[in-house]
C-alpha cells in the first residue's frame, strides 16, 4: 500500500499532533492558587495515534489517550495513559491494524466492531472507575480513575450483548449507567441499563427504518430519548461496508422510551418528529409536567468549502468544522405534540452540566466556543442560563485553545454553580498546556489557578469530573 499523504492531514499536526509518551508528575507548578475545596479529578479523552499511520487517517481513528489532573488540598498531580484496547496492543506488537473509518469495514474473529475500536471519544465515571467509550459504539474499557491504568474490557459480568456508544450516561441519583448501542449496517439500535454495582439490569432493541449514525442520547429520571437522525449510510456503503454517509430527506425523530423501574419492563418508544437536523451533543434532558424536554446543540451549516490543498483530507476537515446552536425540544407525552425552540444564536458545542443534575432540570450549562476556523478548535467557554439563553463568556488568550470542560462542585456545596469549571488549554505557538480552574460564579474573570502541565495535551474530545471521595483505587 502506498503511504497516504499524511503531511496534508491537519489532524496529525499542530495542536492535534500526538503525544506519544506516558508521564506522571506531582506537585505541579501553579499560577494563582488552587482552591483547597476543589477535590477530585478532571479527565479528558482524545485520539492519539500510537503508531504513525501509513494509510489514510481520520481524526476519529487515533488510539485513545486519557489526560488527568487530580486536585487535593490545593495541590495537583498529572498523568496521561493510553487506553489499552486490543487494537492498541496488537498494533504496537506489529499486527495488521483493524481498518480505520476511511477504509473498508472488516469482520474479524474476536472483534465486536468492524473498524479499529479506539475507545478515544468519551469518558464516563461510574462505580468509582472510568469507562472509555468510542464514537462508533465499541467495547467499553474500564480504567482506574486513580492511576489511568487500563483495567480491561467491561462486560458487566459477561452480560453485555453488544457494544456501548459514547455519550451513554450515569444517573446521579440511582447510580445506574444508562447506555445505547447502534449498528452501522443494520436497521436497529438498543438501550440498556446497568446497576450501580455494574450488573446489566435491562437490554432492549429498537427497530429503525434503516441503519443510522446517532451520536448522543437524552436521559431523564424516567425516560431515555433515542435519536433517529437523517444522517445515514448510503446503499453502497451498506453493501460495500464503506463509510459513506449522506443527509437523507426525512425528519428528525426522537424516540422517548420509559426507563425500566422496580423490575418493570421499559415499553416501546414513542416517536416525536421534528424538522430535519443533526445533533452531535445533548446538553441535558429532564421532565416538566407532561413534557419530556431535551436541550442540545443543533448543527448549522459551517460555510467552509473543501480546500483542495488538503488532498484526501479536504472533505474530512470540512465535516469536522462543527457549527451548532443551542435548542430545546419539548415532547408532550399526553398529547403527542412536540415543540422546538432556539435558545441562542451564538455558536457553541461540547456542552456539559453539573453531573449531579444529569437527567434533572439544570439551570446552567457550559459549552466550548468554536474558533472561526476550518480546523476544530475552541477559543473560549460559554456559561449558559438555560431558562433564558443568556450566556457569559470566558475567553482564552489569543492562540490558546481549550478542551471540553467539566463542572467540579466545591466540596460540601450543593448549589448548581457553586464550584469550578476545569479545562485543559494549549498554546498553539509553544505547545505549553495548562489546566485552568475557573470560578463558576465569576466566569468571565481570570482563572483562579493555571496549573502548568509537564507536556502538551493535544486537542481531543470529551472530559468528565470525578469527585475525590468517589474514586476507587483498584
Ligand atoms: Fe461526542
Amino acid at each position: 500500500m502506498a503511504s497516504a499523504p499524511n503531511h496534508l492531514n491537519p489532524y496529525l499536526h499542530g495542536i492535534y499532533a500526538p503525544t506519544r509518551d506516558e508521564a506522571t508528575a506531582r506537585d505541579l507548578p501553579v499560577i494563582g492558587e488552587i482552591p483547597k475545596d476543589l477535590c477530585g479529578a478532571y479527565f479528558r479523552n482524545g485520539p492519539n495515534p500510537a503508531v504513525p499511520p501509513k494509510g489514510l487517517h481520520h481524526w476519529f481513528d487515533g488510539d485513545g489517550m486519557i489526560h488527568g489532573v487530580w486536585f487535593e488540598n490545593g495541590r495537583a498531580r498529572y498523568a496521561n495513559r493510553y487506553v489499552r484496547t486490543l487494537d492498541f496492543v496488537e498494533e504496537r506488537a506489529g499486527a495488521t491494524p483493524m481498518p480505520g473509518i476511511f477504509e473498508r469495514a472488516e469482520l474479524r474473529d474476536g472483534r465486536k466492531t468492524v473498524y479499529k475500536d479506539t475507545a478515544n471519544t468519551d469518558l464516563v465515571f461510574h462505580d468509582g472507575r472510568l469507562l472509555a467509550l468510542w464514537y462508533v459504539s465499541g467495547q467499553p474499557v474500564s480504567v482506574d480513575a486513580a492511576t489511568l491504568e487500563t483495567i480491561g474490557y467491561e462486560t458487566f459480568g459477561g452480560k453485555l450483548p453488544g457494544n456501548v456508544s459514547a455519550h451513554s450516561k450515569v444517573d446521579p441519583v440511582t447510580g445506574e449507567f444508562v447506555f445505547f448501542d447502534y449498528s452501522l449496517y443494520e436497521p436497529k439500535m438498543a438501550f440498556g441499563t446497568v446497576s450501580r454495582d455494574r450488573r446489566l439490569t435491562h437490554f432492549q432493541e429498537i427497530d429503525l427504518p434503516g441503519p443510522r449514525l446517532p451520536h448522543d442520547m437524552g436521559m431523564t429520571e424516567n425516560y431515555v430519548i433515542l435519536h433517529d437522525l437523517p444522517v445515514v449510510f448510503t446503499e453502497s456503503a451498506i453493501r460495500e461496508r464503506m463509510w459513506r454517509i449522506h443527509v437523507a430527506d426525512q425528519p428528525t425523530r426522537f424516540g422517548v422510551v420509559p426507563r425500566p423501574h422496580n423490575g418493570k419492563g421499559a415499553g416501546a418508544p414513542r416517536w416525536f418528529e421534528f424538522p430535519t437536523c443533526y445533533i452531535y451533543h445533548v446538553i441535558n434532558a429532564w421532565e416538566e409536567g407532561d413534557e419530556v424536554v431535551m436541550a442540545a446543540c443543533k448543527m448549522v451549516p459551517n460555510g467552509f468549502a473543501p480546500d483542495p490543498a488538503l488532498g484526501p483530507y479536504a472533505a474530512m476537515t470540512t465535516v469536522l468544522a462543527l457549527r451548532a446552536k443551542p435548542f430545546i425540544w419539548r415532547m408532550n407525552m399526553k398529547t403527542g405534540e412536540g415543540r422546538e425552540v432556539q435558545l441562542d444564536d451564538r455558536l457553541s458545542e461540547f456542552p456539559v452540566v453539573d453531573f449531579r443534575r444529569q437527567g434533572r432540570k439544570s439551570l446552567f450549562s457550559y459549552h466550548v466556543v468554536m474558533d472561526d476556523h476550518v480546523e476544530q478548535r475552541y477559543s473560549g467557554l460559554l456559561k449558559y442560563v438555560l431558562s433564558t439563553g443568556d450566556a457569559i463568556a470566558h475567553e482564552f488568550p489569543k492562540g490558546v485553545f481549550g478542551s471540553e470542560p467539566a463542572f467540579a462542585p466545591r466540596e460540601g456545596a450543593a448549589a448548581e454553580d457553586d464550584g469550578y469549571v476545569v479545562t485543559f488549554v494549549t498554546d498553539a505557538q509553544n505547545g505549553a498546556s495548562e489546566a485552568l480552574v475557573i470560578d463558576a460564579r465569576n466566569f468571565s474573570g481570570p482563572p483562579l489557578a493555571r496549573v502548568q502541565l509537564p507536556r502538551r495535551v493535544p486537542a481531543g474530545f470529551h472530559g468528565c469530573w470525578a469527585p475525590g471521595s468517589e474514586i476507587k483505587p483498584l
